[in-house]
C-alpha cells in the first residue's frame, strides 16, 4: 500500500504522514517546492519514515509524479487562510479557490487519470454545502462535487474545529474550540452523546490517526465520514 499526501506539512497532514508510516504504508509526502523551509520539511519526512516529493504545483508536473509514484491513496490536506493570504507575497492567488479548490482539484485530475486509479480522502469541513456566502464553503463545496461526479473512490471527511498544539496561533480557532465544546459537553452530559461526537472539536492527532484508518479498513468505498467515526477510529 502506498499512500501520496498533498498538505503533508500542515498541521492535519503531518499527523497524517506519522498514522500511515505507524501502519505499514509506504508514504510520498508532498512539500511546495517554494517552502522556505524545504530542506528542513525533507529531513523531518525521511526520518519519520516517509519519501519526500516537491513536484511544482502545475498540472502536467503533479500528474506526472502521480503517474510515478502510482499511489493507492492520495490524501487532498491542502487549505489556506485568510492570515496567509495578508502575508503572501501573491495575494491574488491565496484565495480558497485558488489553493483549497485548485490545488485540490489539479489532484483530483491526476487521481482520474491513473489507471488502475487511487481512491481520495478530501479534507472538507463540517457545514459544506449548496448556496453558502462562504468564500472557503463555495470553494470545498466544489470540490466536492467534483469528487462525487468522479469515477474515484472516495472518503470526505467532515470534522468541526481541529484544536491543539499549532506551531502558529490561530486564536479564531480556539475559541470557536473551547465555546463549542462548553456548549456540547452540557449536551453530552443530559444524554446527547451523538451530537457531541459530531460536532466537538478534533486534535489533530485524532483527525489524523482516524482518517487512516478510514482509508485503510476494507474498501474504501464512496463516502462521508464525520467526526464522530473519526473520533470513534482516531482514539
Ligand atoms: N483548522 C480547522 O479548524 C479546520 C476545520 C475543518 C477543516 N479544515 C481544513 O482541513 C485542512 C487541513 O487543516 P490544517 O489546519 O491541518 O491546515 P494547515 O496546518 O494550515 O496546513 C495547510 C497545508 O496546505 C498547504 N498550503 C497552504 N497554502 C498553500 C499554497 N498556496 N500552495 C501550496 N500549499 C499550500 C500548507 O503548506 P505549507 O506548510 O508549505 O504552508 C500545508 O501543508 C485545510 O484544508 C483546512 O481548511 C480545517
Amino acid at each position: 500500500m502506498k499512500a501520496f499526501v498533498a498538505g503533508a506539512t500542515g498541521y492535519t497532514g503531518q499527523e497524517v504522514v506519522k498514522a500511515l508510516v505507524a501502519a505499514g504504508v509506504e508514504v510520498v509526502a508532498h512539500i511546495r517546492p517554494d517552502s522556505t523551509k524545504l530542506a528542513e520539511w525533507t529531513e523531518k519526512f525521511r526520518s519519520w519514515g516517509a519519501k519526500a516529493d516537491s513536484t511544482p504545483w502545475v498540472e502536467d508536473e503533479i500528474q506526472k509524479a502521480i503517474s510515478v509514484h502510482k499511489p493507492d491513496l492520495v490524501f487532498g490536506l491542502i487549505g489556506t487562510t485568510r492570515a496567509r493570504k495578508k502575508t503572501s507575497t501573491d495575494p491574488e492567488n491565496e484565495t480558497y479557490m485558488s489553493v483549497d479548490y485548485g490545488l485540490t482539484a489539479m489532484l483530483l485530475r491526476a487521481a482520474e487519470a491513473q489507471n488502475p486509479a487511487p481512491g481520495f480522502v478530501y479534507l472538507s469541513s463540517y457545514g459544506v454545502g449548496p448556496g453558502s456566502p462562504s468564500a472557503y464553503i463555495q470553494a470545498r463545496h466544489k470540490l466536492e462535487e467534483e469528487l462525487r461526479a468522479s469515477a474515484l473512490d472516495f472518503l470526505i471527511i467532515r470534522p468541526a474545529v481541529i484544536t491543539g498544539d499549532r506551531d502558529e496561533s490561530r486564536l479564531g480557532e480556539e475559541i470557536a474550540g473551547v465555546l463549542g465544546d462548553v456548549m456540547l459537553k452540557g449536551l453530552k452530559a443530559v444524554g446527547a452523546r451523538k451530537i457531541h461526537d459530531k460536532y466537538a472539536s478534533l486534535d489533530a492527532q485524532t483527525l489524523g490517526r482516524g482518517m487512516v484508518a478510514c482509508a485503510l479498513e476494507s474498501e474504501l468505498g464512496r463516502r462521508d465520514v464525520d467526526a464522530a467515526e473519526i473520533r470513534e477510529k482516531g482514539q
